[in-house]
């Protein structure tokens, strides 16, 4: 009889895939004392939102896709919930490992608890305080109730304590996916892809837009926009446009304010020395190299995104964040990250003092790239 414990593994979206990652590593690298199996949900489903991730971090193929794909909330919650049951009930895992924030996260994680399955939350104890928020929902919904919760700072943990979690249920175990980053680092400098795409260093600005709150609503969208059209007068803004942002932009008729020089071609581009000129430029979503590759050799970063905070603080990059609150606050306290808020006149504002005097910021502790080492000795104990 295999005594060894199972662990199942869930994903769903592009953010989770390179937190997942380490974990799946480290535990191929424990076979003697761990099985595992990898559940895609399938909400992310387009090659780039999704396949493309899975072979550059060389995470394996998923024993199971649910397939769920797009929907309302309840909608790729509830498919989730039935569909992830049934997989329990005839595979039966020790532990249920789920990681960050999305509809997958706190759907399987209910799902695992009503069958009396340990649930363990990677990412825990994050808030932004804000409940229009649907991940802040699904934060405060999964860490209720885990009962191994892994947080990624100290700050974190005593968010948990304040809530009434256990102490013994916490472990402050750092950032899972500051391992993949520093893993990957490397890699995504020799493909170099900013300069494959006629980028040159520090002379370009990277932007990423996805959140319900800047994209769903035209009049924010559109003061964003014409923000980020004064600043792209200066320096290139390069921006891989999420599935949701891009047809939003049809939608309501904005299409005019972007550039799709790179939209159809970016990827045949190799080689191509194409100096751009100002404007904003949207891409097809691209791939963790390459978006790791051009955060890396930025002048600053334009982000709703709550990875990309984390990541520019670990490369040093500065971070202008386009939202009112972040769940991320230690990016702010300790690293590179500016808390800009939407308002149009507000963003040139910070946009001119960062460009003259950038802070200086640093790594929080635990954000070392071995973090899934420290998730593994929580389970070996554990379990
Ligand atoms: C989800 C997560 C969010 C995360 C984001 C990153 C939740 C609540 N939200 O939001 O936390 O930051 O992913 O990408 O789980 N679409 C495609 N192709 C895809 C995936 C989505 O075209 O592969 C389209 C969908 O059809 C839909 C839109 O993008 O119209 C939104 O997708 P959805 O999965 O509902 O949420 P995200 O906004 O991506």
């Amino acid at each position: 009889m295999d005594m060894r414990k199972k662990i199942t593994i869930v994903a769903a979206a592009r953010p989770n895939f390179m937190k997942i990652a380490p974990i799946v590593h480290a535990l191929q690298k424990e076979a003697d004392t761990f099985t595992f199996d990898l559940i895609h949900t399938g909400q992310h489903y387009d090659k780039n939102m999704s396949d493309t991730f899975f072979e550059q971090l060389e995470i394996p193929k998923p024993t199971l896709n649910l397939g769920i794909g797009k929907g309302s909330h309840a909608f790729q919650i509830g498919h989730t919930m039935i569909e992830f049951e049934k997989y329990a009930l005839e595979h039966k895992p020790d532990m249920v490992l789920v990681v960050g924030d999305v509809n997958a996260t706190i759907a399987c994680a209910l799902t695992a608890s009503k069958l009396n399955i340990p649930v363990g939350h990677v990412e825990a104890g994050l808030r932004s305080f804000d409940r229009t928020m649907p991940e802040e929902i699904n934060r405060l919904a999964t860490d209720a109730i885990s009962d191994l919760l892994f947080t990624p700072s100290e700050e974190a943990s005593v968010q948990l304590l304040k809530e009434g979690v256990p102490q013994e249920k916490i472990h402050f175990i750092g950032n899972i996916m500051i391992d993949t980053l520093l893993h990957q680092r490397k890699k995504a400098e020799q493909i170099a892809f900013y300069k494959k795409v006629g980028l040159k260093e520090k002379e370009y600005i990277l932007l990423t837009m996805h959140r319900p709150s800047n994209v769903d609503h035209p009049d924010k969208l559109k003061g964003l926009l014409g923000a980020i059209a004064k600043i792209a007068q200066e320096y290139a803004v390069i921006w891989p446009i999420h599935p949701r942002t891009y047809s939003n932009l049809e939608k309501f008729d904005l299409l005019h304010y972007v550039r799709r020089d790179l939209y159809d071609a970016h990827l045949d581009l190799s080689n191509k020395q194409v100096m751009l000129p100002s404007g904003i430029f949207i891409m097809k979503p691209i791939g963790y190299l390459e978006i790791v590759n051009l955060m890396d050799h930025s002048k600053l970063v334009l982000t709703d995104s709550g990875g990309i905070q984390e990541e520019t603080t670990v490369l040093q990059i500065p971070c202008l964040t386009l939202r009112d609150n972040t769940e991320r606050y230690i990016t702010v306290s300790e690293g590179t990250n500016y808390l800009v808020g939407t308002n149009p006149d507000t963003l040139i504002q910070v946009y001119n003092e960062v460009k003259k005097d950038p802070k200086k910021g640093s790594a929080p502790k635990f954000w070392d790239g071995e973090t899934s080492d420290r998730l593994l000795s929580v389970l070996k104990k554990t379990l």
